[in-house]
């Protein structure tokens, strides 16, 4: 059988520091776990806009059709803000969540031990706190006809509009339940379905896919405006939430905050299965470009690295490969080890974006 292949673009500002210890990681698999991965590289953003006078080349973009997983770092930063709005390098990232139909975007909201101290919010609230939150990533407000900024009489009217089709809600649904299935087996479907159409219908469709497909994964509803309230209160109490996009969006920042530092937060981006049954996948740290940290060796590197552990565990179906990365960074921050990021009040001494590579290795060891 083939090698399972990647694609990795790097971007801009960390996003090349971070993805070279990435890269260390990929190499310590194909050496000591037989995982050899092809692995091409190439532009994306301010870095392809320098090269091709457009943040994502065409044939960057085909390559990102053929592979198994796309691994991206960040893009953006302060030299290319006066550019204009179509080659700004966050296009090259949102044309690729858009070709590829990237409709399903997991963001998990994990306690690292080490780190419940960390949290602006108890520690007995944070510890042990693993939950993965499904955004609808691909329609919604963000997306839906008619929009603008009209004039009626006198005064400027602005417009968005919440559109979701059955199918929108069914595919994100879906991808909900199997992801709960691999899991803790619960799903919270969260809307406002008691004063948006729009939410009746979600609340509607996630039941009906439940009943049909999933009737063994537990399912409850809750009105997005308590789901918020309910994450800061007892975020426990849940394992995976699905919602829109635009809810998606607010709760899913409100619970990567929950668990400390941007520079631990991975994301995945999942569209339709391909020929040989793997999810379209875009896998990125949360965090952006970090301009004010740049070229000084201060990035934390883990948000990367834990980016391809979710890729292991969900382009590559190796679960047992993903367990081992992650049980490899918590050991490292449970010897203390930190970047600046992940100093607290207590201080101490930061390792480099290097030596936390150098760290994960050793413990990968
Ligand atoms: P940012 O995430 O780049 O940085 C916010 C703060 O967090 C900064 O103080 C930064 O130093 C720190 N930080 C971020 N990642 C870190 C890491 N791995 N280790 C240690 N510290 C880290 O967001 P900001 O400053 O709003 O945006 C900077 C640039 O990045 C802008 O051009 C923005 O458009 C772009 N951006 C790109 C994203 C992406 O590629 N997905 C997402 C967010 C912003
Ligand atoms: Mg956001």
């Amino acid at each position: 059988m083939a090698n399972p292949s990647l694609l990795i673009l790097p971007g801009d500002g960390i996003g090349p520091e971070v993805m070279a210890q990435v890269r260390r990681v990929i190499d310590w698999f194909g050496a000591n776990k037989d995982l050899v991965f092809d692995v091409s590289e190439d532009l994306v953003g301010g870095a392809a806009y320098d090269k091709h006078g457009t943040p994502l080349h065409d044939d960057t973009m085909a390559k990102a059709q053929e592979v198994d997983a796309v691994l991206l770092g960040a893009v953006g930063g302060p030299k290319y803000d006066d550019l204009d709005f179509a080659v700004k390098p966050e296009r090259g990232l949102l044309r690729l969540r858009k070709e590829m139909d990237l409709f399903s975007n997991l963001r998990p909201a994990q306690c690292f031990d080490a780190l419940a101290d960390f949290s602006s919010l108890k520690k007995d609230v944070v510890a042990g706190l693993d939950i993965m939150i499904v955004r609808e990533l691909t329609s919604g407000v963000y997306f839906g006809e008619p929009r603008g900024i009209h004039k009626e009489g006198n005064e400027r009217v602005g417009v968005n509009t919440q559109r979701y089709t059955e199918s929108e809600i069914a595919r994100v649904a879906r991808s909900a339940f199997e992801l709960a299935k691999r899991r803790g087996n619960k799903v919270c479907s969260m809307e406002k379905a008691n004063v948006m159409e729009s939410g009746i219908l979600w609340r509607d469709v996630v039941q009906e896919i439940h009943d049909a497909e999933y009737p063994e994964v537990e399912l409850s509803h809750m009105y997005a405006d308590n789901g918020a309230m309910q994450l800061v209160r007892a975020p426990k109490q849940f394992d995976v939430i699905v919602t829109d996009n635009l809810f998606g969006d607010v709760l899913s920042d409100c619970a990567a905050m929950l668990t400390g530092s941007l520079g631990m937060l991975p994301s995945a981006s999942l569209g339709l299965p391909m020929g040989n049954g793997r999810p379209k996948a875009l896998y990125e740290p949360v965090h952006g470009s970090a301009p004010d940290i740049t070229g000084q060796g201060k990035a934390n590197p883990i948000a990367c690295i834990l980016s391809f552990a979710m890729a292991l565990r969900y382009s590559f179906d190796e679960g047992a490969n993903a367990d081992l990365l992650e049980g490899a960074v918590q050991k490292v921050l449970a010897d203390g080890v930190r970047t600046a990021d992940l100093m607290g009040p207590e201080g101490g001494t930061p390792v480099s974006t290097g030596e936390m590579g150098d760290a994960i290795l050793a413990a990968l060891d």
